[in-house]
């Protein structure tokens, strides 16, 4: 699809239905990204999240999808002390996961790492920019790259990881100009979240896109529909209806032969 110019499409998945959705949907990428962390077990940032709970997840978005290509997060903290770490947790990943891919944060300084992992044959997805794990030292969610001196830290970065093996890269907050001049100077596809259209391929978190995580709406999301407005009201028609006994009706209830039940009365 790089090659042919044709926009690769990339969307998170956290368990065996949103595995499911992804797959029948046609998307070409399923990312078991860390922030499930946050829009599906409720902690603060991607932090906590640790390797045994990801390998969890992951496992069961496999079960449900079996033709986009599949990436995995490797958790904060799993793989930034050593290159040996990393190799270990990205093997754990494609051995105990069914990950076809690993993806990990930072540019330059896991150029490395990202080199020792690619040489035991595990593809890695590279992310720069905005670095989730990394929000306490970049003092929040921000736009990346606004500075002249940014933008060229970034392409050194993008440079960097491309030079290490990644097969591709993540782009994430970070003005379209920069990230469509850094997509051009490459060789391999940059997948963009909030960094303009001029990427090889986007991805959006799933549950942003389709309405049911509101906590917080990043500015780069878009919200293809409401489900939690949806699955909300659903929920409470059906509280409704157990307390007015409209739930069950005889179309949900089980009949019993007449003979059998009169015979159970005497
Ligand atoms: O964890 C995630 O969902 C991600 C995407 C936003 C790229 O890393
Ligand atoms: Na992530």
């Amino acid at each position: 699809m790089y090659k042919n110019g044709e926009p690769i499409s990339m969307m998170t998945a956290q368990d065996y239905p949103s595995g499911l959705m992804v797959d029948r949907a046609g998307i070409d990428m399923c990312l078991v990204g860390d922030s499930l962390a946050m829009v599906a077990l409720g902690y603060d940032s991607t932090n906590p999240l640790t390797m045994d709970e990801m390998i969890h997840h992951c496992r069961a978005v496999a079960r449900g999808n079996k033709t986009a290509f599949l990436v995995v997060d490797l958790p904060y903290g799993s793989y930034e002390a050593s290159p040996e770490d990393a190799v270990r947790v990205s093997l754990r990943c494609l051995k105990e996961a069914n990950a076809e891919a690993v993806k990990l944060e930072g540019g330059k300084e896991m150029a490395e790492t990202i080199r020792r992992i690619t040489r035991v044959g595990v593809p890695v997805l590279a992310h720069i920019g905005l670095t989730p794990q990394r929000q306490s030292a970049l003092g929040g969610f921000r736009v990346q790259g606004k500075t002249a001196k940014q933008a060229q830290e970034l392409l050194d970065d993008a440079l960097a990881v491309q030079e290490a093996g990644a097969f591709g890269m993540v782009l994430e907050a970070i003005p379209s100009e920069i990230a469509g001049y850094i997509t051009q100077r490459l060789k391999i596809p940059t997948i963009g979240i909030g960094a303009g259209v001029d990427c090889s391929g986007q991805v959006l978190v799933m549950n942003d896109a389709l309405g049911l995580f509101d906590r917080f709406v990043p500015k780069f999301t878009k919200q293809y529909a409401n489900l939690n407005q949806i699955m909300t009201n659903a929920l409470s028609q059906y509280h409704a209806e157990v307390k007015t006994r409209a739930f069950p009706a005889p179309a949900n209830t089980y009949p019993i032969d007449p003979v059998q039940l009169e015979k159970f009365w005497k």
